[in-house]
């Protein structure tokens, strides 16, 4: 699984989940530097098929280059991984035997300073995860209305400074646009008291993560696209979902425990009468987070979490 630039996180456990033989066809809704992509093909290999899809045009083609030994096996998609049902009916396919979804943001897009997505490098206001969307963080932190820019910090962020930092943003737009990672990183630290600075993480890791969910719309149909995926898969088929962040973890451990007991008779009904059957396995009831020597090795995996379904 030799990677460079992006080591691929609960490697070892989400290949073992997805259970693969070869002759699988196999959906990576997030392919980023392809390295779960390799994993899933060496061992699908001879004749299984693997959907890689990505909205981010450079995983595309770093993928393309990166797994050339599998070309004929790849169908390559530039697309949401949530626009599933189109993908498959698109290109004739019914049933998927697995999907693996590694949601959040790739080391080489937060190491490739110019898309924006770092704190750490000075760039334009981007993080466009798909270079081709309109909605750009330069939108989001000039023209949304300073009570929306709270909300996002609040809500995406968990950010406890936010409607400070919305004010001191409204404030320093109307002087001047505000265009480059670095302006915004100094706006957020005058907003944050010293003392609060102090402690924690960076000050604008919390800002950072509330924007780039906003411009990607990271939250918005994900419970629904895992629902898509679930249907897609063919019985005893299982779907993978690695998360970073607790909003994110919440709406796929929620999808899953409506999936595994959709039931809503009132409690008290001896049996059910609404009719709503199991479409899924708890494979995992807590999720599977990474040990000391993955953490040791790869500091990204920090927050990772990994829950998995069965199709019934
Ligand atoms: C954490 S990386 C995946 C890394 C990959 N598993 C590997 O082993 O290299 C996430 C990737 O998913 C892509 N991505 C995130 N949300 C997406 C979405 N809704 N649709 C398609 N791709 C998405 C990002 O562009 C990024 O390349």
């Amino acid at each position: 699984m030799a990677q460079s630039g992006h080591v691929p996180v609960l490697y070892e456990e989400t290949i073992h989940a997805l259970r693969l033989e070869s002759g699988k066809t196999i959906v990576d809704g997030t392919m980023g530097g392809g390295g779960h992509s390799r994993g899933i093909l060496e061992r699908i290999s001879p004749g299984g098929k693997l959907i890689g899809i990505d909205k981010d045009t450079a995983a595309i083609r770093r993928c393309r280059q990166g797994l050339k030994e599998f070309e004929s096996q790849i169908l390559f998609v530039h697309d949401d991984f949530k626009n599933i049902r189109e993908i498959l009916a698109a290109n004739g396919i019914g049933k998927i035997d697995g999907a693996v979804l590694d949601l959040g943001v790739s080391s080489y897009q937060l190491n490739e300073g110019e898309r924006g997505f770092s704190y750490q490098q000075d760039a334009a206001l981007d993080m466009r995860m798909n270079q081709e969307s309109a909605l750009s963080a330069k939108t989001v932190v000039n023209e949304y209305p300073q009570n929306e820019l709270t909300r996002i910090l609040r809500e995406y962020g968990e950010e406890r400074w936010a409607a400070r930092i919305a004010k001191f943003i409204a404030e320093a737009r109307a002087q001047k646009e505000i265009e480059t990672t670095e302006e915004l990183t100094q706006i957020i630290k005058n907003a944050i008291p010293a003392a609060a600075r102090r402690e924690g993480p960076h000050p604008a890791k919390r800002t950072f993560q509330a924007i780039r969910i906003e411009v990607n719309g990271e939250l918005a149909g994900l419970g629904q696209a895992l629902e898509d995926y679930v249907q897609a898969l063919t019985s005893g088929g299982r779907l993978a979902v690695i998360t970073f962040h607790s909003l994110e973890d919440r709406i796929v451990k929620q999808t899953f425990k409506k999936l595994f007991d959709p039931c809503e008779c009132p409690k008290d009904f001896p049996v059910c009468v609404c009719g709503k059957a199991s479409q899924v396995k708890l494979v995992t009831r807590k999720p599977i987070i990474p040990g000391e020597e993955e953490l040791g090795n790869n500091p990204r995996a920090r927050s990772a979490k990994l829950r998995i379904v069965e199709k019934r």
